[in-house]
């Protein structure tokens, strides 16, 4: 019989969903022994089915808002529906999966001593009044509105991260994503990336809120996943938060007539109302991760959406 003692213990919450699958295989490629933590809300065995037969993955259906006692040495904490249509479905449940999932995965990092990493989000700036947004930027949220158990959530959950590294001295990390796209993204979420390749495969008209003029910056989930295991892996005392994105931007519109372009589809564009407290403007500034994690993104849009829109053309046939 193998010993796969030797190998570190990964906990990965949320970890059947979109990021956490991809961060489960490249854990497994470094010879870590993962947990993969689920509750499947929005996450599918799907996304890891390829995995289970390794010896070093182990899947776990627990939900984050209940304690945890197992023994691991490094948490990435990733549970937490991601998209508007998800967090919005139930939104008590969705803060309580940051704000109680963070005191739970947090107890148990006390009490193994273990490293714990933070999926926060790009969401805790709001609407943003500074272009591009730097961490030390406090953001400009509306607590009460309908994005607000996300958005607030979130930043609770960091306020609970920061508290427990300056009352129990536990090593955090914490990380502030940007729309992130790639391969194993639900398709029904109502995400932009997805939306449009899946609107733009079935020939479906492309639905742009607004007039398409608001920006976004994409990030391709391998430039991501590199950037996770870098924070993990950072000098201590390196808390962040630090802002994981792509600084390239991309109008709205510009991103659907891509799209369009390298589907080659015959769909046409549907101006539709902008939904309330949607963000005009998101854009990283990512010097602090250049500086203390090497890290930038490196995969061209053209490059990323080519592989996402195979996934999504092998999915919509299946
Ligand atoms: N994808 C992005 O662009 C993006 C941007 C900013 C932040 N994030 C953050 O990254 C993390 C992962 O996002 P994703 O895009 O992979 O979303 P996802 O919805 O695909 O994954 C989230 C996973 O968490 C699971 N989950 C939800 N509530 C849970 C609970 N109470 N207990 C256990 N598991 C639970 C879901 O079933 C799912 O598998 C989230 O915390 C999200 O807020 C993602």
């Amino acid at each position: 019989m193998r010993n796969y003692t030797t190998h570190k213990r990964v906990l990965i919450t949320g970890g059947a969903g979109f990021l956490g699958a991809h961060l489960c295989e490249r854990l497994l490629e470094e010879q870590c022994n993962v947990i993969c933590l689920d509750n499947f809300f929005t996450g599918t065995k799907d996304n890891i089915l390829h995995l289970l037969d390794n010896p070093r993955f182990e899947l776990m259906r627990h939900d984050v808002t209940f304690p945890l006692y197992i023994e691991v040495d490094e948490i990435y904490n990733l549970a937490c529906p991601a998209s508007p249509i998800h967090y919005q479905y139930d939104p008590v449940q969705t803060t309580k999966t940051s704000v109680h999932g963070a005191i739970n995965m947090l107890g148990l990092a006390k009490r193994t001593r273990a490293k714990i990493m933070q999926a926060s989000t790009s969401e805790v700036y709001g609407d943003p009044e500074v272009h591009p947004q730097p961490e030390e930027y406090w953001g400009r949220v509306n607590p009460i509105g309908i994005r607000s158990c996300y958005d607030e959530g979130k930043r609770c959950a960091e306020t609970l991260f920061f508290d427990y590294q300056r009352q129990h001295d536990l090593n955090i990390k914490v990380a502030r994503i940007f729309n992130t796209y790639g391969p194993k993204m639900h398709p029904n979420d109502g995400r932009v990336v997805s939306n449009f390749i899946i609107q733009a495969l079935r020939g479906e008209p492309i639905t742009v809120y607004g007039d398409g003029s608001q920006s976004r910056s994409f990030c391709y989930v391998d430039d991501l996943i590199e950037g996770f295991v870098r924070l993990m892996a950072s000098v201590d005392g390196f808390t962040g938060p630090v802002n994981l994105g792509n600084p390239i931007e991309f109008t709205i519109k510009e991103l659907a007539e891509t799209v369009i372009g390298m589907t080659n589809s015959k769909s046409k564009i549907d101006y539709k109302l902008l939904p309330s407290d949607d963000p005009r403007q998101r854009q990283p500034d990512i010097r602090l991760a250049k500086k203390e994690l090497g890290w930038e993104p490196k995969t061209q849009l053209q490059d990323g959406l080519k592989h996402t829109i195979k996934y999504f053309d092998s999915l919509l046939c299946n």
